[in-house]
Parts: C-alpha cells; structure tokens; sequence
C-alpha cells in the first residue's frame, strides 16, 4: 500500500504583489510542492495579469518548479519566452487550441513538463486522445480569469471521470483542481481524485499567515488523503 501525497501549488494571483519574492519563500518554507503563474491576457479571459518576467524573478527565489498556466489565446508564441525565463511546467487550455498536439508537442521537444487545462463546460473526454502525452492535467473548479471565485461543485463528478481515465491511460499524470480551493472544497476535490490542489485566496489572501493557511489546508486533507490502494491508515 502506497498513499499518494497532495500537493499543494499556491496561485501567486492572490499574492501580494509588492512582495511577492518574500510571499513565495514563505510558500516555500511552508512546504509548497510547486509555484502556479496564472497568467491572462485580456483576450482569451477577460482579465490581465502577468508574463515571463516574473517568471525570471521568481526563479532567482525559489527552487520550487514553476509552472505557468497559460490563459492566453497564442500560447505558441509565449512558450520559448516563458522557458527562457525559467518556467518547468505550462498548462495550456483545450479551449480554443486547433492545434493542441503541435503545442503540447513543442513544449515537450523543450524539455518541460506539460499539462492540459479544461473549463468547468469542457467535458472531460476531450482529454482521451492527448492524455498520453501529458504530465498533468489541470481540471478548472471555477471558470478561468479570476481568483476569489466560488468552487463550482459540479466540477467534481468531472474530475472523478479525469481520475478514472488517467489511472486507466497514464498513471502518473497529476490531476491539478484549480480554482475556489479552501479547506472545506479540499477535501472534496482530493476525495474525487485530484492530486495537486491550486489555491491562491486560500493560501495568500485568508487573513493569516501563509504557513497557518497553508497547515490549514493540509490539516483539511490529512484524513482523506488519496489512496492508492483500497487500504487505509
Ligand atoms: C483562475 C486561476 C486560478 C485561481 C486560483 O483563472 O487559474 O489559479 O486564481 O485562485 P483562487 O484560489 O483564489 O480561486
Ligand atoms: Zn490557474
């Protein structure tokens, strides 16, 4: 019997952005697994927030892997700037992406780790045909853009259906829940079947320090941390 650990991926959309280097070594300290960039351009959510410079800043304080999730209607023509600034891992959306494959194909030819995002509408069998190539997926818990959004329960039969497909097509892809996670939607997102929980207004943004959200957070998975087997301890 082996118990799969969660990991947690603190969304620095929540951090406070005058201090953000200091924010993200706290997160990691406090035994963040990864650093989630959620980065927006307007066009394909309708909302801004960042690019690869702040990846390249980011990378000179933490070792953790850094991955980009990239809400952006062209991410082909960010991809070798986001690598050049230091990012390990990019999420690209389903939506939108006529040509999903080349752009999974290329991020893998740079030698990162690449997932595959879908919206709370895009139904999870989308996934069937590219998921071998994938690292990750990422299933959205609320609809792309903004950070301080409700958790949208109806997610969560998806992301049971996700975790179904994976443990039957590729094993070791991470399943990520993005979006509305706090220490009451965690549990039920780890219960269906995510392995990687995102939060961002839980974590940076809940009125305490980011260790006690990010002890919170854990303290609210402990008891239902995914098995690997049916056995339990
Ligand atoms: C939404 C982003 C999420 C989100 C997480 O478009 O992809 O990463 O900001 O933030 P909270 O935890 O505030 O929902
Ligand atoms: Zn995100």
């Amino acid at each position: 019997m082996t118990t799969a650990a969660i990991q947690l991926a603190p969304s620095i959309l929540a951090a406070d952005f005058a201090r953000l280097g200091e924010q993200v070594a706290e997160a990691e300290h406090a035994g963040a697994n990864r650093i989630h960039v959620d980065v927006m351009d307007g066009h394909f959510v309708p909302n801004l927030s960042m690019g690869a410079p702040v990846v390249k800043s980011l990378r000179r304080v933490t070792r953790l892997p850094l991955e980009a999730h990239l809400m952006i209607a062209n991410p082909d023509f960010f991809i070798d700037e986001f690598v050049a600034a230091g990012t390990d891992a990019f999420l690209v959306h389903w939506e939108g992406n006529s040509d999903l494959s080349r752009t999974v194909g290329r991020i893998k030819a740079l030698g990162k780790r690449v997932g595959v995002a879908i919206n709370p509408a895009t139904p999870a069998a989308v996934l069937e045909d590219i998921l071998q190539e994938l690292d990750q997926v990422l299933v959205m818990t609320v609809n792309p853009g903004f950070g301080h959004q409700k958790f949208l329960h109806a997610t969560l039969a998806k992301i049971e259906r996700v975790r179904a497909m994976i443990d039957r097509l590729k094993p070791g892809c991470s399943l990520e829940a993005d979006g509305g996670i706090d220490a009451e939607t965690a549990p039920l997102a780890v219960a269906a079947g995510a392995d990687v929980l995102v939060a961002g207004t839980a974590i940076f943004d809940n009125g305490e320090s980011i260790a006690a959200a990010m002890q919170r957070l854990r303290s609210a998975i402990a008891p239902q941390r995914r098995m690997t087997s049916c056995s339990s301890r």
